[in-house]
C-alpha cells in the first residue's frame, strides 16, 4: 500500500469509547492504516472483541480497560500508553452517552453522568495527554461531538455536553497551537450505532424524517472524517467543528 494511504503508518492513536459503534470504525480505519492503537472502553467484553477482531490486521493494539470520567483511571491509561508505545501520537476523544428526556424529567444524575463521560472525560483525557505532545511539538486531538451541539428538543444535557466540548476543542485549539497541536472536532448528524439503534422506535424515525438524506450515516462516514483530521493533511486545519451529517446542520427541512 501506498504511504498516501496510510497517513498514520506506526503513530500512536489513542481511542476512548473504542468498543463498538462509531470508536469501533475508527479504530478498525486506524488499524488499516498500520497505526499503533491504544483502544480504551469502560466494556471489557465489547472491547476485547473488537481487539481480537483487530488481531489479523497485523498492527500493535494495547486494549485498555478505563471509565475516562475518573482521573485517576485517565491519567494511568495515558502512563500505559506512553510507557508501552513511547510517545502519543493522536487523541480521539469519542466516548459518550445519551440520556435523553425533556428538562423536566432530566434527573440529576444523568444530567451528571452526560456531562461528566461527554465533557469531563475528555478534558480529563486532553490534560492528561498534552504534557506528552507538549514535549513531542506535535499531535492531533480529535474530539467527537454531535450536530446536535446546535440545539436539540429532549436533548438539554447531551446538547450542553457537546456544546461544551466544541467550546473546549475551540479553547484548546488556541492554547495548543504555538506546540504544534491541532484540536478539532468531528461533529455526526444522525448515525447507525448501537446508540440510535437503542432508542425508541418513534424517536428514530424522527430523526430520518428530519434527516435531508433521507437515511442515517454509517460509523465508516466518520471514521474518514477522523482519519483525515489526524492526518497531517490537516496539519493548518484546528479549532474547526466538521459536521458530517448528510446535511442537517444547513437549517430545517421544509417540504
Ligand atoms: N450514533 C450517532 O448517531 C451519534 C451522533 C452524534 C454524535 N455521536 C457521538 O459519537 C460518539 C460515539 O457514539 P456511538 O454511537 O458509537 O455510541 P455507542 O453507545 O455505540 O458507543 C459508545 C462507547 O463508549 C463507551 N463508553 C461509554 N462511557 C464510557 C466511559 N465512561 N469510559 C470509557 N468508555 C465509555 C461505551 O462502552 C461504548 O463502547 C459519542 O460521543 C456520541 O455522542 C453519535
Amino acid at each position: 500500500m501506498a504511504a498516501a494511504d496510510q497517513p498514520v503508518r506506526g503513530r500512536v492513536v489513542v481511542i476512548t469509547g473504542a468498543g463498538q459503534g462509531i470508536g469501533a470504525a475508527i479504530s478498525r480505519r486506524f488499524a488499516d492504516q498500520g497505526a499503533r492503537l491504544a483502544l480504551v472502553d469502560v466494556n471489557a467484553e465489547q472491547l476485547h472483541q473488537l481487539a481480537g477482531s483487530l488481531e489479523g490486521s497485523g498492527c500493535e493494539i494495547l486494549p485498555i480497560i478505563a471509565d475516562i470520567a475518573d482521573k485517576e483511571q485517565v491519567q494511568q491509561l495515558v502512563a500505559q500508553v506512553t510507557e508501552k508505545f513511547g510517545g502519543i501520537d493522536v487523541l480521539v476523544n469519542n466516548a459518550g452517552v445519551i440520556r435523553d428526556n425533556l428538562i423536566s424529567n432530566i434527573s440529576e444524575q444523568d444530567w451528571d453522568q452526560v456531562l461528566n463521560i461527554n465533557l469531563k472525560g475528555a478534558f480529563l483525557c486532553c490534560q492528561a495527554v498534552f504534557p506528552t505532545l507538549k514535549s513531542q511539538r506535535s499531535g492531533k486531538i480529535v474530539n467527537i461531538v454531535s450536530r446536535a451541539w446546535l440545539g436539540s428538543i429532549g436533548q438539554a444535557n447531551y446538547t450542553a455536553s457537546k456544546g461544551g466540548l466544541v467550546s473546549l476543542t475551540r479553547s484548546l485549539a488556541l492554547e495548543f497551537a504555538r506546540f504544534q497541536i491541532n484540536v478539532n472536532a468531528v461533529a455526526p448528524g444522525a448515525i447507525e450505532s448501537p446508540m440510535t439503534q437503542s432508542m425508541p422506535t418513534e424517536a428514530r424515525e424522527r430523526l430520518i424524517r428530519m434527516q435531508p438524506t433521507g437515511k442515517m450515516g454509517k460509523v465508516e462516514d466518520i471514521a474518514a472524517a477522523v482519519a483525515f483530521l489526524a492526518s497531517d493533511d490537516a496539519e493548518f486545519i484546528t479549532g474547526q467543528v466538521l459536521h458530517v451529517d448528510g446535511g442537517k446542520s444547513c437549517g430545517l427541512l421544509s417540504l
